[in-house]
């Protein structure tokens, strides 16, 4: 099935009452259970079920409307050139909702999260993207076929709907509409998230590029199906019982077995840089004198660091550049 096949599904039947420009706001997320390999690469379906965590106020805005000529996208005020990678991700994006080929798009975002940093600016993006083209257009679309359009964006993005915990159901279905994702609704208010910017630059190898080697080419990749299949139940758990060591021990273990079916594939895929390993040790450290915090990382270079706010303090001493999402 087409992604357009797809959209023409979940849009059938619905009136439209468009309105002229919408404002929408969707939260970074970060998987502690992570969403790695496809089983449909046009409908970004996934292998496995995945469970991330908002960022709260670190995310993308979006203002949108419609215009004329062309799509106009500005990016954190800087309006982007119509023939840039973005812009022809975005518009192709698009071109799935258009009324008539000559309606066009002014999508303007503000990402209050470092841009394309491994820090899942693509995520929060294509789901403030979705929400506001359901608003704009007036369709109505529940949050779960919301999450199904993110998802048709990015993976990734179909967990960026929502605060808090959100899983991210693996479906079953071919035409994916059984394949999205929704809140947990436990509160968690002393689990922190923080992140570490070692390397702001551009990544050698897209996540979509090293899932794509690492599923076709990685002996490891047969093990981690089961590997998620654990942590996800153990994640679940430790959510139900506020169990921190739990939860971040599963999310340190998964990210780092996550990273070992990269670099069994070939060409292999490391993101990890001489900082990555530094910041690593040092979590450790601080783990083995006695303070709890544990480590997640993305397709990237740069830690994410799990504590609780009674550590808050302590965590800045030791990491200074600490960016805590809230
Ligand atoms: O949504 P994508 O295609 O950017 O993939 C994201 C993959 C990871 O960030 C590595 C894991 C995850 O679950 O977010």
């Amino acid at each position: 099935m087409t992604k357009q096949e797809c959209v023409n599904q979940l849009l059938a039947n619905r009136s439209e009452t468009p309105l002229s420009t919408v404002k929408s706001f969707a939260p970074a997320n970060i998987a502690l259970c992570k969403y790695w390999g496809k089983r449909d690469t046009e409908l970004n379906l996934p292998v496995t079920s995945s469970l991330s965590m908002a960022l709260g106020t670190l995310g993308s805005h979006c203002n949108l409307s419609f215009c004329e000529d062309h799509d106009q996208v500005i990016l954190n005020e800087a309006p982007l050139p119509s023939d840039s990678p973005f812009v022809t991700r975005l518009s192709d994006y698009l071109d799935l909702f258009r009324k008539q080929p000559d309606q066009y798009y002014r999508v303007e975002t503000i990402n209050t999260i470092p841009t394309a940093a491994g820090f899942a600016s693509s995520a929060s993006g294509f789901a403030s993207i979705a929400l506001a083209l359901n608003t704009l257009h007036g369709w109505d679309l529940s949050d779960r076929e919301c999450s199904i359009l993110a998802r048709l964006g990015s993976g990734s993005a179909c967990r960026s709907l929502w605060q808090g915990f959100v899983e991210w159901h693996v479906g079953h279905q071919d035409d994916g509409l059984d394949s999205f994702a929704e809140p947990i609704p436990t509160p968690w208010t002393d689990l922190q998230i923080g992140l570490l910017v070692l390397e702001a630059g551009k990544k050698p190898i897209s996540s979509r590029d090293a899932m794509l080697r690492t599923v076709k080419t990685s002996q490891l990749y047969k093990a981690w199906p089961q590997k998620v299949d654990t942590d996800i139940q153990t994640l679940r758990t430790a959510i139900g019982k506020h169990d921190f060591d739990q939860l971040g021990a599963t999310a340190e273990s998964n990210a780092l077995t996550m990273h070992a079916t990269m670099m069994g594939a070939w060409p292999p895929v490391v993101y990890w840089l001489p900082e990555t390993v530094v910041a690593m040790h040092k979590v450790w450290q601080c783990r083995r004198e006695g303070l709890s915090v544990y480590l997640t990382m993305d397709a990237g270079p740069n830690v994410k660091l799990l504590f609780q706010s009674q550590d808050e303090a302590q965590l800045l001493a030791e990491f200074p550049n600490l960016l805590i999402a809230r």
